[in-house]
């Protein structure tokens, strides 16, 4: 059930350079992949997927512009505003999964992964970044029971190439009955076409500009479907027959812009 609420930060940790979570003073019962909305106040407000879920409530931030810069300078007993949790997550289905992510995808992947391991599903996790200080949540997923397997743009840790090339590898060495993904969209689309030519079921989580997370603005529209209620997790089926995806987005000001 979505509640609106004022909470204070109880602290906030380095995950990498420019990548933070900060916890704060309150439960969050949420699915894998749902998000809140973050509100810093003076500033802005903007969509986080739950990365700590429960008691131990936190949202993981790369640092991008002024608001998630306000937030990483926020300290403990600071208050911002919280509402949700939106959207719809992942579902956990079948014996052994592949979960996939890119960069700061992490942070809606890696309660996923803990909630299947926890199910009985046995989980392999291909994470990728561009360099391996940017690989965060890695001992979190490891120490949870999931096979990690670790790509970089630069061949800094892990295999030297993309998150989509590592889980292609996995793929093709194990008999997976469900793909959850998570990433920037170029990786997003790649998984599409990893999970399209093997016939394997896949949910990923899509990300657009969102002003209000409750289906009223528009402003997160994708080919008819609004992410912040329709998604931000949708399945194999609905991603492949949406025209905009990995093509075009809405801006800020509503204007379609191709995909940075
Ligand atoms: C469902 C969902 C879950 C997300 N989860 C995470 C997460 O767990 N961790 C994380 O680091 N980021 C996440 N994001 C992206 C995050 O919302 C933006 O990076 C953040 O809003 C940037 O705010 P800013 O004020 O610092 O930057 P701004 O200066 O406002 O913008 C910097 C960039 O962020 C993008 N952006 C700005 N506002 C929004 C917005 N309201 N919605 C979507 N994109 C926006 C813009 O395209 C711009 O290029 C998520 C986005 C969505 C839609
Ligand atoms: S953010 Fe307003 S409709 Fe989705």
């Amino acid at each position: 059930m979505p509640t609106h609420r004022i909470l204070a930060i109880t602290g906030q940790t380095d995950e990498a350079p420019d990548c933070r979570t900060v916890r704060l003073d309150g439960a969050m019962d949420a699915q894998p992949g749902q998000f809140v909305m973050v509100w810093v106040p003076g500033r802005d407000e903007f969509p986080m997927s739950v990365s700590y879920i429960g008691d131990n409530f936190g949202v993981t931030y790369r640092i991008v512009g002024n608001g998630t810069r306000s937030l990483s300078a926020m300290n403990p007993g600071d208050k911002i505003g919280i509402r949700g949790p939106y959207g719809r997550g992942f579902e956990i289905t079948g014996r052994r999964m592949l979960a996939i992510a890119g960069g700061t995808g992490m942070a809606s992947i890696a309660p996923l992964v803990e909630k299947a391991v926890e199910s009985g599903v046995e989980v392999d996790l291909a994470l990728g970044a561009k360099t391996a200080p940017e690989l965060i949540m890695r001992g979190r997923c490891e120490e949870a029971g999931a096979k990690v397997h670790v790509s970089t743009d630069d061949g800094s840790a892990g295999m030297k190439g993309l998150a989509t090339d590592i889980a292609a590898k996995v793929l093709d060495g194990g008999d997976f009955d469900s793909v959850c993904a998570c990433g920037p969209e170029r990786m997003t689309t790649g998984v599409l076409d990893l999970a399209q030519k093997r016939g394997l079921p896949l949910q990923a989580s899509l990300e657009r500009y969102m002003k209000c997370g409750i289906g009223v603005c528009d402003s997160c529209a994708i080919d008819g479907k609004h992410v912040c209620v329709d998604g931000p997790v949708f399945s194999r089926e609905v991603l492949a027959s949406l025209t905009d995806l990995g093509r075009t987005r809405l801006s800020i000001s509503g204007r379609r812009v191709p995909l940075d």
